[in-house]
């Protein structure tokens, strides 16, 4: 990798093995784009990739046929100048001027990466990353703007956050300030976003881009089941295996704007930060703001290339603590099998059996606490309620630990009952607005973590149960979207930094609690999967995919999950049939053979299976533990994906592809059907591979695939509903 700055020209070149980002500081001063795709030679000079052809009507102060901000593409363009397209930023001046003009000053090239102050981020070793910082000033206001770009040797990724910095005697107002504006050279690009709701989240959408905008927001103060903060411009017959694609992902938990804006001369300007509305940060002098960061990434290998590259790098260099590329424990959580309704006895009886059954985690989820019988009322009383754990957690953790598990719970520290004694003591230290009802979801409202003193009070609580009992693992919920976001300490000038300072609120608190407690495995929850974005994992390494555990729904929720994020963070558990969410049966091994492609675990009471599927349990344990490592870390391939398709089929393959697995998924019976044949991907056409007793050359499996017959796969047949095969394929 390097950064090479080319005086003569004034032009910037990030690359790698992989990829070339290219920059100049166009003949105004401001900074403009060049390039972004495939490796390109080094050289000075790269201008003629401006040119445009058309004719501007405001050609700005550089007067040049040439040149024009609304024809050129730029790297952060301002409101209220010549470029005329979304802006990246708008920052209010005191004349109430909006009106921005910042050109470069000078840049600073380094080896590695700067962490993002009380923001989760990548980082990188000097071997691992490069990073360049170019400084904006804009002189008649006397405020500089900082780009900083990072490079990554190994991946063909690029991160970039912006720093703004007010040395004027004058207090500005930061009203729109994203971390990303990426101008593209034309518009045949499609945008794949992931769309949802609870129980169906990030489910695929392919829109073309055209003329104007394309977006996709969250305003619910969470990344959202709605929308996720992960988004891909790919061109039209780009596909799983093959085309160019770009990802653009927000390392970011709250509001999110992600849009293309398509102009009417051909250039695309892909926009992606913290979301303007309901935004406004003052900022005093010598007060600085940094936007959390993008992580972009360019595929010319399709859509599986693309993530995979996502995968390992989020796993390697986003990850972090003792659970970074460690695999992940077999749990079993009692959330499905008992909700809130049960005794210590029963959570014994629970952990017992799954114990037997080899798990090494036993997880109690919500109802522990204070008054919580329910969900009216406890949140915000994070203190055992001694009806139901006698000897608290230490005692329950002690017991959990005799019988050879490990231990685990639930908490939703956000949260508060209008039931509880944290609100009748604190009222004002929940979101609403003063003089009118506050609205409710799932009967609580949202804590004001935007408040120190808020956040400290609840750390002191989890801290006292936490301590001194023998904690494995925290699983971290949060159950309803933020409405009325005014914050009763702020002052009419701060509400408008209260959804960001919340988010703030809650990384500092995650900080707090893995600085503290360093070996306990977070995971991340919010009605399932409504946080599941790369900010979170920074902090807690995988997250509860979603509130729905069937099995043929998790193979849609799963695969779109992968797109983003990896296989090792996508919480997947074993639940009961009928499936509480959506009525369905479907075979014990068809619900394992979905779940293990994720953290893998069990969400029932195993007391309450047969004793021919209690056996079944005890391999598929035995299964997970033999190939988790493969698994959680190797090389994901979505062969077939579920959504036009009756079949879905994944893969993943070891880095020495050495060692392969692989899953295949038929939703309806087909009668009379043909043989299934499904290629397959990453292997060694050279080595030799057996699946059971045969053997095939990487080449026959990848061009010809593997046919689903008696003879490979015995027991799968497409001619069953639900019916499942995983193959271990090795050499
Ligand atoms: C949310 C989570 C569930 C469970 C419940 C507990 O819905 O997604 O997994 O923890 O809360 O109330």
């Amino acid at each position: 990798m390097n950064i090479i700055w080319h005086k003569s020209t004034r032009q910037i070149h990030l690359c790698n093995r992989r990829i070339s980002y290219i920059m100049y500081v166009q003949p105004n001063g401001e900074l403009g784009q060049l390039y972004f795709g495939k490796k390109l030679h080094d050289k000075d000079d790269f201008t003629y990739l401006s040119y445009r052809g058309q004719k501007s009507h405001v050609c700005g102060e550089a007067a040049s046929e040439d040149f024009s901000m609304e024809l050129n593409r730029q790297e952060y363009p301002s409101f209220g100048g010549t470029d005329f397209g979304t802006p990246a930023y708008e920052i209010s001046y005191a004349d109430g001027s909006m009106i921005g003009k910042y050109t470069y000053v000078d840049h600073l090239i380094f080896k590695g990466k700067k962490p993002l102050p009380g923001l989760p981020a990548t980082y990188g070793s000097e071997e691992e990353a490069m990073t360049v910082e170019i400084t904006m000033h804009d002189e008649l206001r006397n405020v500089y703007i900082v780009l900083s770009y990072t490079i990554f040797d190994d991946y063909p990724a690029i991160a970039r956050s912006v720093r703004f910095i007010n040395r004027s005697d004058n207090q500005i107002v930061l009203n729109r300030v994203l971390s990303l504006c990426m101008d593209l050279s034309d518009l045949n690009y499609e945008m794949i976003q992931f769309s949802g709701a609870w129980a169906r989240e990030r489910i695929p959408i392919v829109r073309k881009i055209n003329s104007g905008i394309t977006a996709v927001e969250s305003r619910r103060g969470v990344s959202s089941a709605n929308q996720n903060p992960f988004v891909i411009l790919k061109r039209e017959n780009t596909n799983e295996f093959v085309g160019e694609a770009i990802g653009f992902s927000f390392v970011y938990s709250g509001n999110f704007l992600a849009q293309a804006d398509a102009d009417t001369y051909g250039r695309l300007r892909f926009l992606m930060g913290i979301h303007p509305d309901g935004f406004k940060w003052p900022l005093s002098k010598d007060e600085e703001f940094s936007t959390p960061e993008v992580v972009m990434v360019y595929s010319d290998q399709g859509l599986n290339y693309l993530s995979q590259t996502y995968h390992k790098l989020y796993n390697k260099n986003l990850v972090r603590g003792v659970w970074k590329e460690r695999p992940r424990p077999i749990l079993l959580n009692n959330w499905e099998a008992t909700f809130m309704n049960f005794t210590e006895a029963d959570i014994l009886k629970i952990a017992a059996k799954a114990k037997e059954a080899g798990a090494e985690l036993f997880v109690l989820d919500d109802g522990w606490f204070g008054a919580r019988d329910n969900d009216y009322a406890g949140l915000g009383d994070w203190v055992e309620n001694t009806k139901k754990l006698p000897d608290g957690m230490k005692g329950l953790a002690k017991k959990i630990n005799e019988l050879g598990l490990e231990f685990g719970f639930w908490i939703e520290p956000e949260m508060v009952n209008p039931d509880s004694d944290l609100y009748r003591k604190h009222p004002d230290w929940s979101f609403s607005v003063p003089g009118r009802k506050p609205s409710l979801g799932r009967h609580q409202l949202v804590l004001d973590f935007s408040r120190k003193e808020v956040v400290d009070y609840i750390y002191n609580m989890l801290f006292k149960v936490i301590d001194g009992a023998n904690i494995a693992y925290i699983k971290w919920d949060m159950n309803r979207t933020i409405s009325e976001c005014f914050s009763h300490e702020g002052g009419a000038l701060k509400q408008g930094m209260i959804y960001h300072k919340y988010v703030l609120g809650v990384y500092s608190l995650y900080k707090r609690l893995i600085t503290a407690f360093p070996d306990i495995l977070f995971e991340s929850c919010a009605s399932g999967g409504a946080r599941f974005d790369a900010g979170m994992l920074y902090y807690a390494p995988q997250a509860w995919c979603s509130d729905n555990t069937d099995a043929v729904d998790r193979l849609l929720i799963q695969t779109g999950t992968s797109y983003g994020y990896p296989v090792v963070s996508i919480g997947s558990h074993v639940s009961a049939v009928p499936n509480q969410q959506t009525g369905r049966s479907t075979p014990i091994d068809f619900r394992a053979n979905v779940a293990y492609f994720g953290t893998f675990g069990y969400e029932l009471d195993l007391n309450h299976i047969s004793e021919e599927e209690f056996e079944q349990v005890k391999k598929q344990i035995m299964f997970m533990k033999e190939n988790r490592e493969l698994i959680q870390y190797g090389d994901f391939y979505r062969l077939i994906t579920p959504y036009d398709n009756n079949m879905c089929a994944w893969m993943v393959v070891s880095e020495d592809k050495k060692k392969a697995l692989f899953g295949c998924y038929v939703l309806r019976a087909n009668v009379n059907a043909i043989t299934a044949r499904v290629k397959l991907c990453g292997l060694d056409p050279d080595a030799i591979y057996t699946i059971g007793n045969h053997s095939y050359f990487g080449d026959e499996l990848m061009q010809v695939g593997v046919v689903l017959d008696a003879r490979n796969a015995p027991g799968f047949t497409i001619g069953e509903d639900y019916k499942s095969i995983v193959l271990t394929i090795n050499t």
